[in-house]
């Protein structure tokens, strides 16, 4: 008899572990991650012959009523939901990198392995690092940490550059507003990550690799921590990698709490036990990276879908997707919306069909307004965009992106000039103040719009605005202040009267 209460932090901040030790009173409770559907977390799933049954969200309090009425062999009551597999917001999905989160416990290797783990890097490991390479760009895969680069170039100049040694980084700061994949990943299977980056360091040919997480993450780094040290002892990394002449070692950084860490060059100052400042590029990092080497900086969402294309192969993957948005993005939706959490699904799903199909609205009750996709350098869309794909391009096309896949919803109560006005103030808070656009800029941006919202020479100042809009996006030394007018100008171009436009000033 198992019980799965979720060890995931959303579920522990919502009683899980009081909810878990209640249940270990009777039974064998397993901690897995969360299926990431936030809203009915703690979710607790009972093994049942027929397959897993679910309950949630289940309170403490109720534990002692669930058990009386046969929680253990999986009765009805108020609080089941049916089994887990079945549960539409899950079965609609398609679950490739977070094909095991939620299923197994996170750091039993025996799991991972029972649930298909390690068969990507088998797989890699009997080919070349020139054959890995070519599977990574066949498969289309792009960085699913904000630019979408494509993968397999970048690795192809990490394995063609002579120096040595050569590092793989992951990049698991995750500042972006509204996301938690990256987290929920590192917590529901750590092990995936892990398998990722050792792929990736023998496609490229190094020898060490650190995942810099965040200091907000404290559960994520010590389940890495504790599945790091559970694959050294069984040979998955090491001096020699699952018996093979490939040496690769992993540690895990705690990040230095800024956002602009997570700017890849920033990232790697920090890593170097530096101020987070930004690195002019060229020399980019895949050529002079940390400490001044051959560096693969990944996000965990790619690194993570890595063992999937290794394990099914380039094709698999690559038939997921629209145009040159290939696999599935691990959709996160969050703010003012009834049902939060992770959707992983094929690019091209609508923006639509995630907010109203599976967010279900707002938690209010109140109509959308607007979403903002793509942390706090992304645009504000009103709902008449809801037919737009996710995908690169076409929000590229739209004044927007994609980026780390994080919605963030908002109801018709919020201020889109006090939005705007946040994403400069943001920045002004956030800037590694290096370059002049960014540092100043941002400062004279929230002046400018307060002008504008107050009336003071609209006109002007609204040129003023678009003129500091335009220098901070082709001056700027890297996207923190180069993106930093996406959100502000998606919000006087969608919302004008928020900014006191009169009629005729509307497009
Ligand atoms: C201000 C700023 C913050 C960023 N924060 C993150 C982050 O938290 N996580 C991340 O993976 N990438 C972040 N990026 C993007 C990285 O610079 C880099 O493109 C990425 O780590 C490369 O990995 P990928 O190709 O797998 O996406 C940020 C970029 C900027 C400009
Ligand atoms: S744009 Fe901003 S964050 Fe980026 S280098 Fe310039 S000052 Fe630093």
């Amino acid at each position: 008899m198992t019980v799965y209460v979720p060890r995931d932090s959303a579920a522990r901040s919502v009683g899980a572990d009081q909810v878990a030790e209640r249940i270990a009173r009777e039974t064998r409770v397993v901690r897995n991650g969360s299926r990431g559907m936030l809203w009915l977390e703690p979710l607790v799933e009972v093994e049942t012959p027929a397959g897993r049954v679910a309950y949630g969200p289940v309170t403490p309090d109720d534990v002692e009523d669930l058990l009386a009425s046969g929680l253990l062999d999986g009765a009805p009551h108020r609080l089941c939901l049916g089994p887990t597999e079945e549960i539409a917001w899950l079965r609609d999905q398609t679950r490739v990198t977070f094909a095991r989160v939620g299923v197994i416990d996170p750091v039993s290797p025996p799991d991972y392995t029972a649930h298909g783990g390690l068969a990507g890097l088998r797989r890699a490991l009997s080919l070349t690092p020139e054959q890995v390479v070519a599977e990574v760009t066949d498969s289309g895969l792009r960085g699913r940490g904000g630019a979408g680069f494509p993968a397999g170039i970048k690795w192809k100049t990490v394995l063609g550059a002579a120096s040595e040694p050569k590092f793989v980084c992951c990049n698991a700061d995750e500042g972006d507003s509204g996301t938690f994949a990256d987290r929920m990943l590192m917590e529901g299977d750590p092990f995936t990550l892990i398998e990722g980056m050792t792929i990736a360091a023998w496609a490229v040919g190094a020898s060490e690799g650190y995942i810099y997480v965040r200091s907000e993450y404290p559960d994520a780094v010590a389940t890495l921590r504790a599945a790091i040290d559970a694959a050294y002892a069984r040979g998955w990394l090491g001096k020699r990698v699952l018996d093979h002449d490939f040496a690769f070692d992993l540690f895990v950084r705690v990040g230095g709490g800024a956002y602009i860490c997570g700017e890849e060059t920033s990232m790697l100052e920090s890593l170097e036990g530096k101020r987070g400042m930004v690195r002019a590029k060229p020399p980019i990092p895949a050529l002079e990276g940390l400490f001044g080497k051959p560096t693969v900086v990944n996000n965990v969402l790619t690194l993570g879908s890595v063992p999937m294309i290794l394990a099914d192969g380039a094709e698999a993957f690559a038939e997921l997707g629209v145009g040159h948005s290939r696999g599935t993005q691990v959709f996160q939706l969050g703010g003012n919306i009834a049902r939060g959490g992770i959707v992983e699904t094929a690019f091209g799903i609508t923006l639509g069909e995630l907010v109203e199909g599976y967010g279900g609205g707002t938690r209010s009750g109140r109509p959308v307004r607007a979403v903002q996709v793509g942390g706090p350098l992304g645009a504000y869309l009103p709902t008449s965009r809801f037919d737009l794909p996710m995908d690169y391009e076409e929000f590229a096309a739209a004044g927007a992106m994609v980026g780390h896949g994080g919605v963030v919803v908002f109801d018709d109560t919020v201020d889109m000039a006090g939005q705007a006005r946040f994403a400069m103030e943001f920045c002004a808070a956030e800037s590694c103040g290096k370059c002049t656009p960014c540092r100043i800029g941002a400062v004279r941006g929230v002046e400018v719009i307060d002008r504008i919202v107050a009336g003071e020479n609209r006109g002007a100042n609204l040129k003023l605005l678009n003129d500091l809009c335009h220098l901070m996006t082709e001056g700027s030394l890297c996207a923190m202040g180069g993106l930093t007018p996406m959100p502000v100008r998606s919000a006087l171009t969608h919302f004008p009267g928020d900014f006191g436009a009169t009629t005729e000033e509307r497009p």
